[in-house]
Parts: structure tokens; sequence; C-alpha cells
């Protein structure tokens, strides 16, 4: 790829920090950016994505798109892809490995080629993820898969719209359905969508391209299958992760800042967690406006589906919640192994007790700075957040996880008078 993304792994050094003031702006959404870019492959042609952020995972889904024959280009958050008649539609292992989003690469390159080889994707440190609705749904289309020597081989003579019910409202499975059926004969409903605002980001751009979406957004999508798709140009809506990071830094040490282009309408049930734990969050002009002028209040928090609490939330609450006043109860219903971080967590002093897919954190006036690591992208922010309340140095190694979400993590904190830089 032109114009290299920035990813940096030196250790990230926290040292307690007081009052965050003044304004940061949140990036794109890496995990609409990525999907976007997967969707470039319905069309041959020339894409431009503005807000695109600047992260090592949009290098490697570039790499992804380079490996199959197109040509990308970054240039200050704008992404020029270039999509040729013919595609070598193959996702190798090595780049699936490292990022496990390459699966939506799968909907797209059946629908336009007739057949993909996929790189099976492993588990990670959010536990055993399976892609068996991804399958069984692109089957109900029509596509056909064998699994040899670690590798999806999927075929298909023509897809054919028809009705499909998820199991569980999956992100990934519904954005792989969606990117299938758009150039699928006839119509097809995909039932208990997932309805994550990255979704429908993803068919406003398929619509763009000339595709018959409605209903993203809801549990009930409905597509209606056309011959053909044609480039087009789109603005990736900004990352309510990031926007989320920076509320929880806030929420830990007080004070008051604008976060620019952070969308409320796409963070409802989080800002109704924050008023409840005593934080002041209102939008303004630009985007939200944020206060924090006390110890937080503990609140229970259950992980579920868009509209729910995000699974990408919990790390920053159970950080937060380290040093409210009370205690909270986290329970995760979407991952099973996402509480790795927490042992990250008690070794700078949180007290926090992991039963099943609970945790129960007490908080604590104070926490105490130590080296910790960094095992992905929101364990790393959560650990960064906690860090800003610990006494002394908080030392995270293998901060490239950070950079694989965050375009600029540290610099954006330092900017709000954050103690925080890379070592
Ligand atoms: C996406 C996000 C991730 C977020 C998650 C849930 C990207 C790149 N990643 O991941 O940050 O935490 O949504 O909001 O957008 N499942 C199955 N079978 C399947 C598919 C999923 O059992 O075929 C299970 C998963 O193991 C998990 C749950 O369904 O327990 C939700 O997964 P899913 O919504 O698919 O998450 P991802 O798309 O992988």
């Amino acid at each position: 790829m032109k114009n290299e993304i920035f990813s940096e792994n030196n250790p990230i050094l926290v040292q307690k920090s007081g009052p965050l003031h003044g304004s940061v702006t949140v990036a794109g959404a890496k995990n609409s950016a990525l999907k976007l870019m997967a969707a470039c492959l319905l069309a041959p042609g020339k894409f431009t994505l503005h807000n695109v952020p600047a992260i090592a995972d949009v290098k490697w889904m570039s790499e992804l798109l380079e490996h199959m024959g197109a040509s990308v280009t970054f240039n200050e958050n704008q992404l020029k892809i270039e999509v040729p008649e013919s595609l070598t539609p193959e996702a190798p292992y090595e780049l699936v490995e490292r990022m496990r989003a390459s699966i939506v690469v799968l909907g797209p390159l059946l629908a336009r080629f007739g057949q993909a080889r996929v790189s099976v994707p492993g588990g990670d440190d959010f536990g055993h993820r399976p892609i068996d609705m991804h399958l069984r749904g692109l089957e109900e289309l029509g596509a056909r898969f064998t699994t040899s020597h670690g590798y999806i081989e999927a075929e298909t003579s023509g897809l054919t719209g028809t009705r499909v019910l998820l199991e569980f409202p999956s992100v990934g499975a519904t954005e792989n359905l969606l990117m299938a059926a758009v150039l699928a004969e006839g119509t097809t409903v995909i039932d208990n969508a997932a309805r994550e605002p990255e979704i429908s980001d993803l068919a406003d751009f398929l619509n763009q391209m000339g595709a018959e979406i409605s209903g993203a957004g809801r549990s009930v999508i409905t597509i209606t299958g056309v011959k053909k798709l044609h480039p087009a140009e789109h603005t990736v809506i900004p990352d309510r992760i990031e926007a989320a990071t920076y509320l929880a830094a806030l929420g830990v040490v007080g004070g008051e800042i604008e976060i620019k282009q952070a969308r409320a309408d796409h963070m409802d049930m989080l800002i109704r967690k924050l008023n409840e734990m005593g934080m002041s969050i209102s939008p303004s002009v630009e985007g939200l406006q944020a206060s924090a002028d006390k110890r937080l209040d503990s609140v229970d928090i259950s992980t579920l589906p868009y509209p729910g609490v995000a699974t990408d939330y919990k790390p920053l609450f159970v950080a937060m919640l380290s040093v409210a006043e009370g205690v909270g109860i986290v329970t995760e219903n979407i991952f099973s192994g996402r509480f790795r971080y927490a042992d990250e967590l008690v070794r700078i002093g949180a007290d926090i007790r992991i039963e099943g897919h609970h945790a129960v954190v007490r908080g604590l006036p104070a926490l105490s700075g130590a080296p910790v690591r960094a095992h992905d992208i929101r364990a790393g922010a959560a650990l960064v957040v906690a860090g800003l309340a610990a006494e002394g140095e908080t030392r995270i190694s293998d901060a490239y996880h950070i950079s694989r979400g965050y375009q600029d993590l540290v610099g954006n904190l330092r900017s709000l008078g954050a103690n925080i830089s890379y070592s």
C-alpha cells in the first residue's frame, strides 16, 4: 500500500493524571471501514473512502485486497481502492490469522466470482469464535463449502435470494450475508440481523453502489438482488468505541472535554450508563460535551447486541468500576473468553473477581501502577484508562494491539492533559 500507516509497538507509559480538558476528534470506525473495504470487491473500478482511520487493521485489510489484485492508496485518512475486472479470490492464512475480520471477504467474493478460498479463522483472546452462522446463511443462498488444509473452499453456480434466520444477531454473519445477497437472484430477507450502526453504514455504502437494501439498522433486512454494482465514494461513520474510550478516561480522572465527531445517537445505552455513574454527557454542535466532577458510582453492566451495551465497551467499564464507589457486576453475554485483561487490571491493584461470565468489581479509591500487557485492542485501552487513575507508573507492553484500533490514542489523551507517552 502506498503511504504506510503508523504502527507503534514501544510500551506505553501512563502516570496518574489530573482532570482532562480540551477537545479531541474521533477517527472513522474501524469496524465499519474494514467491511466497506471488503465491499469494494463487489465491483470493478475506483472507490474512495473518506475518514478511514490510520490503524494497523486498515493496513492489513489493504494488504489483503492487494493480495487479491486490487491497488490501494492511503493518504490523510482517504483510502482509494482500484478493483480490477479479475481478482484472485483468496484470503491467505498469514492475513486471516492476523485479522479475523478478513472473513468478511467471503460473501463479496462468492457473490462476484462464484468462488472463494479463505483460511479458516482461529480463536483469539475473546475465546472460541465460530463462523457457522456465516457459512449456514451463505449455504442457504446457494453456496457450497468444503474445508481442506485449513482453507474454506467456497463455490456457487449462482446465489439465490431466500429468507435467512440468524440464530444470533451476529455482526460478521449479517455483513457477509448482506454483501452476498446484493448480487443474488431475487430477494433475500435476513431475519434477526445485527443492528449495529456499522451495519447501517455498510448498507448505505452498498446502496450507493447500486444495491437495493432496506431495513438496515433493524432486525429484518430486505435485499433485492441486482445484476451489477458500481464504484462509490463514502465517508466512514465515527468510531463509537474510540469515543467511549475518551469518556472512560474522563470518568476516572474527571474534567470536562468535547469529543468531536462522536455521535450520541450511536451511543445511547453507553451514555445512559455513564450518566447513571454520575457523568454528564450531552450532544454539542460538533459531537459530545462531557464532564465528570466526582468519583463515579458503580453500576451493573450486561453486554448485549446493539442497542445494548457493546461488548467492546466492557473492558472500559471494568476499568472505570475499578475506581468507582461501590461494587459493580459486569456480565459478558457475547464472547466466552473476554475477561483476560482483568488479571492485568488486578496487577495494578484492581479488586476484580471472575465468576464464569460475570466479573464482580469492587471499586477502590486508588490503584497502583505496574507493568502490564495488552492482550487485545480494547483490553489495551482499558489498561490505559486504569493507568490514568493509578499511583506511579503503568507500563503497557504489546502496545501494537492498541494501534490496531486507535489512530492516536496516546497523542489524543496527551492533548487532553493526560500524563501518557510511548517509552
Ligand atoms: C464484531 C466486531 C467486534 C465486536 C463484535 C460484537 C468487527 C471487526 N468486530 O465481531 O469488535 O466485539 O462484533 O459486537 O466488526 N458467533 C457464532 N457463530 C458465527 C458468528 C458468531 O457462534 O458464525 C458468535 C460469536 O462467537 C460471538 C457472537 O456470536 O459469541 C457475536 O459475534 P459477532 O457478532 O459475529 O462478532 P464479530 O462480527 O466477530
